[in-house]
């Protein structure tokens, strides 16, 4: 069964393309390499001994997608991950997400609608539920007003799926909400690649402890949590990858309840910004310099997981630790500066 995986050469869908190989789908990734690099497809053959089709492709451009699902009209699948992701950068940029993130979703969806299969697996995030009031947090809960535009995008996304379910019954959908995914495939040949200045905790834990950052900076120590710091739920990238073979799965074998679920992805645990620079440097053995700083704007306090339905409806769990999340991560890290 042949699956297009959009952004398929990012940090998740780089992973995802690993297990779909390892579960006999044959993959073809479109990707703009916007925040990638085709080294990512030598890295996945070096996993799998399969080099998965690749096509350059900006889903920005209507006629360019149009073209693509003419060619590839025998996909069984597609899982959607292209788009912007760094909550801070869309506060600055907000038409820059909403136009990459937004018209996007519309192409995919509207080139899809022409095909026989329509199942969806639409990479959404636990930002759609901005500063929850209750937690762990669950799915059925009040949506919020997002805390970013990038939040916003993901809640827009799911809206737009959701309404387009009600007219075209041929499209089956799941929506999965990520929560913090970190870390890297155990063999080093695929992880995060951030470009220019990592946004995200934990790329910028790994190149300060390697020199190439001076210092941490801490965002905020003054929140309402147990030591100060903001509390997330940081899940394995390779268990987040793994979740989305299972929601396809489901999809191909009919076994989804509805035309369009969304289901959380994350651990059920929430660790704050100081409880992960301990991790990394349990794992690591080294002293990691940083320094307590100003808030980040739209940072929420605090969100972790509820994982009931994932674990009884979808039958997924996430099965790795913060620690080994760490670790790969480190691994990575010194692998890609040859360290
Ligand atoms: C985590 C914590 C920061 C950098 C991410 C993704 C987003 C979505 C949700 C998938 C916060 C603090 C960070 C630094 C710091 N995932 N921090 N110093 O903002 O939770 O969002 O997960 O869709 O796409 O971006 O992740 O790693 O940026 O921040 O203190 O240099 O680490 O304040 O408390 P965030 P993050």
């Amino acid at each position: 069964m042949k699956i297009l995986v959009t952004g398929g050469l990012g940090f998740i869908g780089s992973h995802t393309v690993v297990e779909l190989q390892q579960e006999g789908f044959e993959v073809v990734i479109i990707d703009n390499l916007s925040h990638s690099s085709l080294d990512v497809l030598d890295g996945i053959k070096a996993i799998t001994d399969i080099k998965p089709q690749f096509q350059k492709l900006d889903l920005k451009i209507k006629k360019d997608v149009k073209t693509f699902f003419k060619k590839y009209n025998d996909l069984a699948g597609v899982i959607h991950f292209a788009a912007k992701k760094a909550v801070g950068e869309s506060i600055k940029e907000p038409l820059m997400y909403y136009e990459n993130n937004i018209s996007t979703l519309v192409y995919v969806l509207q080139e899809l609608s022409e095909l026989n299969q329509q199942n969806f697996i639409f990479s959404s995030s636990c930002t759609v539920y901005g500063q929850a009031d209750i937690l762990p947090i669950t799915e059925n809960e009040a949506i919020k007003v997002a805390e970013s535009p990038y939040g916003n995008t993901k809640q827009i996304g799911e809206e737009i799926i959701r309404d387009t379910c009600k007219v075209n019954k041929k499209l089956n959908s799941i929506a999965l909400r990520y929560f913090n995914p970190i870390g890297a495939h155990p063999t080093a040949q695929i992880g995060e690649l951030p470009i220019g200045v990592p946004q995200n905790l934990v790329p910028y834990i790994t190149q300060t402890a390697l020199g190439i950052r001076e210092q941490l900076s801490v965002f905020g120590n003054d929140y309402k949590t147990l030591d100060g710091t903001c509390v997330r739920d940081y899940i394995h990238v390779v268990d987040v990858a793994k979740a989305h073979v299972v929601a396809l799965k489901r999809l191909l074998d009919n076994k989804n309840d509805y035309d369009f679920e969304v289901f959380n992805l994350g651990t059920g645990k929430g660790s704050s910004v100081l409880d992960v620079i301990e991790s990394f440097e349990k794992v690591s053995g080294k002293k990691l310099k940083y320094q307590i700083m100003d808030r980040r704007e739209g940072d929420v306090t605090s969100i972790y997981a509820e994982t009931t339905k994932a674990n009884d409806v979808l039958g997924w769990k996430a099965e790795l630790t913060l620690d080994d999340a760490m670790a790969s991560a480190w691994k990575w890290e010194q692998k890609i500066r040859n360290k």
